[in-house]
This record gives C-alpha cells, structure tokens and sequence, in this order.
C-alpha cells in the first residue's frame, strides 16, 4: 500500500492563530483526505513551534514565563485544526521532551559527521525572524526587510554548521529533481541563492536559554530554526500510529521506502537512510520506516530558504532521506477591505466559521486564491461566492435532485442507463484531479470539478424533468436523467470529499452513496451497488438534506 506524508510549519506560538495559518492548514488537509481516498496510508501533520527568542521576547513583554506563553497559544492553535475540519492524525509540539531528544541525537550525529565547529559570528539580527541578515537584504535604516524592527548588531561565540560543505550537493540535488519545489518561480529563487555562494550558519545560541539545551555544551541551545525543522522527522519517532495503519512491529519493514538517490558529500557517503544508531532502543511504534522521506511539505514564501537550503543539507548532514517535495504557496493579502454586513472587515477564521461554517472558509480560500500565488481575499469576495457558487450551484443542485427523486420517483433513485454524453463530460475527471493534486494544484483541481458542478446545473435546464414527468410515455426517459443526475451528483461530491468534507459526506449519506473511495468517482459505479429492482431487498429511498449553505 502507499503511503503519504503531508505537513504544515509548525506554527509560532508568539500569538494567536490567524487567517494565514488556518490555509496552509485547509491545504494540507485537502492533500491528506485526498490520499485517504485513494486508498493510501496517510500522516497529516501539523503542531507549534515554541522555543527560540521571538516566543521568549513575547512572553516576557507579557509578564509570562516562555512555557506559560507556549502553553496557552499552543492550545489555540490545536484547537483550531479540527475547527477547519483538518484532520490532522498528531499535532507536534517543539517542547515535546521526545521531540527534543531527537533533536539532540541527530544534531549530535551531525556534529560527529564532522559538520560542526566552534566560531564567532556577527551581523545583523533580526529577533521577531530569529535569523541573522545579509548586507544586501537590509531595508533602509538598519531595518529587517519583513518585521521593518530596527536589527541588532550581534556577536555571540557560536557552534556552526557547515553549510558550505552542501553547495555542490544541493546544486546537484536541484538539477536531479527538477520537481523538489514548486512552483517554479521559488525552485529558481531557491537555486539562486544556492548558487549565490553558502555561507556557514549558527547551529546554536548562547545568550538564549529558551531552547532546547545543545548536549555537549550546557551553556548554549540549538538555534531554533533547527530545533523547528526536525519536527518533521522526528514526529514520527513517537507519535501513535494514525487508525488502520499498522505499526512497524506488525508490519516488518515492508514499509521502507526506496533511498531518494541524492549523492551525499563525501564526508557523509553513505546511501539511504539509516539504521537507528547503534545501542538505541528504537521504539516498537516508530512510524519512521513507513513515512519517510515525506511527500509534501507545504509553506508559505516567507520560509523557503529554511527549507529549501538548510533542511536538505541538515538532512544530508545527519545522513537521513530528504522529503519529496515542497509546495510553496504565497500569501494571503488582507489590506483594502470594503466593509462586509455580516462580517465586519477582518476575515477571521474564527468568526467566517462561526457564520458559515469550515467548509465555506475552505472553500473560498482554496477556490478565490490560486495556490501558489498571492491574491486578496475579502469579506465581500466571501460573501460572493458563499452565494452564487456554494448556495446556489451547489447547494441548489443537491436538493433540487433529491426533491425531484422523491416526487417523481417516490425517493428510489432509478437503476436506468447513465446518459452517454454527460457521461463523456466526466470521462477522465477523478485522474484528472489526481494528477492536479499529485502537483499540489489544488485550486485547479477545484475547478475541473466545479465545471462538472455547472454541467450538471445546465443539464437539469437541458432535459427539463419537470417537462417529462407530465408524459407519462417518457418515464423512461426521465428515469435516464434522474439517474444520470444523481451519478453525477454522487461523482462530483465525492471528489469535493477533501474540499468540503462536512457538506460532501452529509450529500453523499442523503444518496445513500457508501462506497467513499476514489475509485466510486465514475459515472455509474453508484449504480452497480444498488440492489436490482426484483431483489429481495427493498430499495431504499434517498435520505432527507437540510441545505447545504443556508443564508446566513
Ligand atoms: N515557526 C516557523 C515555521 C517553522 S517550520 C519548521 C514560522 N511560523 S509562523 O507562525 O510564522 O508561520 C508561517 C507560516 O504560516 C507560513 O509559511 C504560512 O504557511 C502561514 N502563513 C502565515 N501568514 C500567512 C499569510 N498571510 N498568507 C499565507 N500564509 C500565511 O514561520
């Protein structure tokens, strides 16, 4: 069976969840309940990263301790993953104890590989990124280019890491896997920097102490840029294993995954990825063998250098697989808002929810901005197409087929043929829509099944049921269209299953459709499951539906 790892960044707990937060959220989930359907074991994770100086900074100027700040936030933003309908299968917290032993041991490995050394570094930090600053990034006044805070002028006695060391590796790297990142504007911003020239950065802190502790020198923390990325990897090591996913201890190793066939320096050479080291007790529960390298890490453009340049070579420095792929989407633009009636003018996760619930959030954000650029969303832009598109081409169509159902066919949806030239029209979808999501294309995706959702709406006005059922000559006829509605109905909403999980499955259990899988996504696969009409079973008629997306 394959697998399928998904991943947002860990989120800072400085401050409360926002907007931006909840749609890396919603995207990754679309990934990961995408994967469920076709049949894949999947891990989904997401979670909180807490230490290092912006928390620290925040909590002091709060009167809290760094772990109180962390304590509270972390709750919130935990609580808001289920709130989208993310369905989430571990939510990592950095100060997790079984997090920063990991953290330990494989920086450790890094230092024994050879890839650590004792420095003094100075420049120019920025504390709200947690990261030092290039001449050239340097805004007018001294300022940090995305906090626009006056930069520190820092020294501090340092271990480093060797990141020079990786510059042919992760050259060689971008040219094998052209498909590392997308889109491909931040693959070429990415190798630009690479190409740039790598300088050696700081592993760990010394004047911090809110981080995890560095094990062979007690007076310094990790720097927690590395503390944070390790989070993918090391989530595995100790969370419970997702329901149906056998563990490793009742799986083998028939989970391990192909090395990823990036050559290592040559003072790591070694292929694949490695055992637990020698003398570890690994954990009978460890997901490790079954879910990485990763499939998909999901970010914004904010942190691509952290993870295009620092996560491959941290990882070919610990002698571990690097993940698959990253998706790098691009912001949410908030400013210029008009006033909405219900909303006010701030598109709050919370209150958008609230009103209209997770799925219209989902929905909205995924359809109106194409992931993988910037766009502006607004309260009004929300409101719009809550109405025209969700309450009245979806919502309508759906009870609209099932009202006609139950009036002209007493609620039994008719085992009739399946029109031929509808059935033309969805030829192809459900592939179609996992090639889009194997790119992480979700807005594309979205719309190859919206335009089924407005063929389905022109084929009511088409063939006119309302018109056949008065000749009671044509019932056949209308049994075709009714069946070939519903079908179409059934295939549109089960794809929309990862888009709009709550509205979809309350569709799909009111068409009594059962089979939720990807392979059920074509036209008449919902008819072979019906019981034949001189069955012994009596046919069950369609279940009743409160509208989808009411008026608010
Ligand atoms: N803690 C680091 C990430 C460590 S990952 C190993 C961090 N945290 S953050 O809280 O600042 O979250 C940044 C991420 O939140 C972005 O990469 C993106 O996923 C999401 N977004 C935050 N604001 C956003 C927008 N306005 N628009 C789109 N995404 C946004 O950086």
């Amino acid at each position: 069976m394959a697998s399928f790892y998904v991943t947002t960044p860990i989120y800072y707990v400085n401050a409360a969840p926002h907007l931006g937060h909840a749609y890396t959220t919603i995207a990754a989930d679309v990934l990961a309940r995408h994967h469920r359907q076709r049949g894949d074991e999947v891990f989904f994770l997401t979670g909180t990263d807490e230490h290092g100086e912006p928390v620290a900074d925040a909590a002091h100027a709060l009167g809290l301790e760094p772990q109180e700040l962390a304590d509270r936030n972390a709750e919130r933003f935990r609580a808001l993953a289920p709130r989208l309908g993310a369905s989430n299968d571990f939510f990592i917290r950095t100060t997790d104890p079984q997090h920063m032993a990991k953290v330990q041991e494989i920086l450790t490995r890094v230092r024994e590989n050879g890839f650590v050394y004792e420095g003094t570094y100075e420049g120019w930090y920025c504390p709200r990124c947690a990261d030092f600053k290039a001449e050239n990034e340097i805004e007018e006044g001294n300022r940090c280019p995305i906090h626009h805070v006056e930069l520190v002028r820092e020294q501090e006695e340092n271990y480093f890491f060797k990141l020079s060391a990786f510059q042919e590796p992760l050259e060689r790297l971008y040219a094998e896997r052209e498909d590392f990142i997308a889109p491909r504007s931040r693959y070429n911003e990415a190798l630009s920097f690479i190409r740039s020239g790598l300088r050696d950065v700081p592993l760990t802190r010394h004047k911090l102490t809110w981080g995890v502790p560095v094990p062979w020198d007690s007076e310094h923390v990790f720097y927690v840029w590395f503390d944070a990325l390790l989070n993918y990897y090391s989530a595995l090591s100790y969370a419970p294993a997702p329901a149906g996913v056998p563990t490793p201890s009742s799986a083998a190793t028939s989970g391990t995954r192909a090395p990823a066939g990036v050559p290592m320096p040559s003072s790591a050479a070694t292929s694949g990825a490695r055992a637990p080291a020698a003398g570890a007790v690994a954990n009978p529960g460890d997901l490790t063998t079954r879910f990485w390298p990763a499939d998909y890490h999901l970010i914004a453009k904010d942190i691509l250098r952290f993870h295009a340049v620092y996560w491959p070579a941290l990882l070919l420095a610990a002698e571990l697989e690097l993940p698959r792929r990253l998706f790098v989407h691009g912001y949410l633009l908030m400013e210029g808002e008009k006033m909405s009636k219900s909303l006010g003018n701030v598109l709050d996760p919370f209150a958008v929810i609230e009103r209209f619930g997770a799925d219209a959030l989902r929905f909205y954000l995924l359809r109106d901005v194409p992931f993988g650029q910037d766009g502006s969303v607004s309260t009004t832009a929300f409101e719009q197409r809550y109405e025209s598109e969700l309450a009245n081409e979806y919502g309508n169509l759906a009870s609209r087929t099932l009202a006609m159902v139950r009036r002209y066919r007493d609620g039994v949806l008719p085992a009739a043929e399946i029109d031929s030239e509808l059935a033309g029209d969805f030829e192809g979808l459900a592939e179609e829509v996992c090639e889009l999501l194997d790119r992480a294309e979700i807005t594309q995706a979205l719309d190859a099944i919206w335009q089924r959702v407005r063929r389905l709406n022109r084929y009511v006005e088409e063939r006119a049921p309302w018109t056949l059922a008065k000749n009671a000559q044509r019932a056949g006829d209308l049994d075709g269209v009714l069946a070939s509605l519903a079908e179409g109905v059934r295939v549109v909403s089960l794809l929309l299953v990862p888009y709009l999980p709550a509205s979809a499955e309350r569709l799909l259990d009111a068409l009594g459709a059962e089979d939720r899988t990807l392979a059920a996504a074509r036209l008449g696969a919902g008819i072979k499951t019906r019981p034949p009409p001189d069955s012994a079973t009596p046919p069950r008629p369609v279940g009743e539906l409160e509208p989808l997306f009411p008026k608010p």
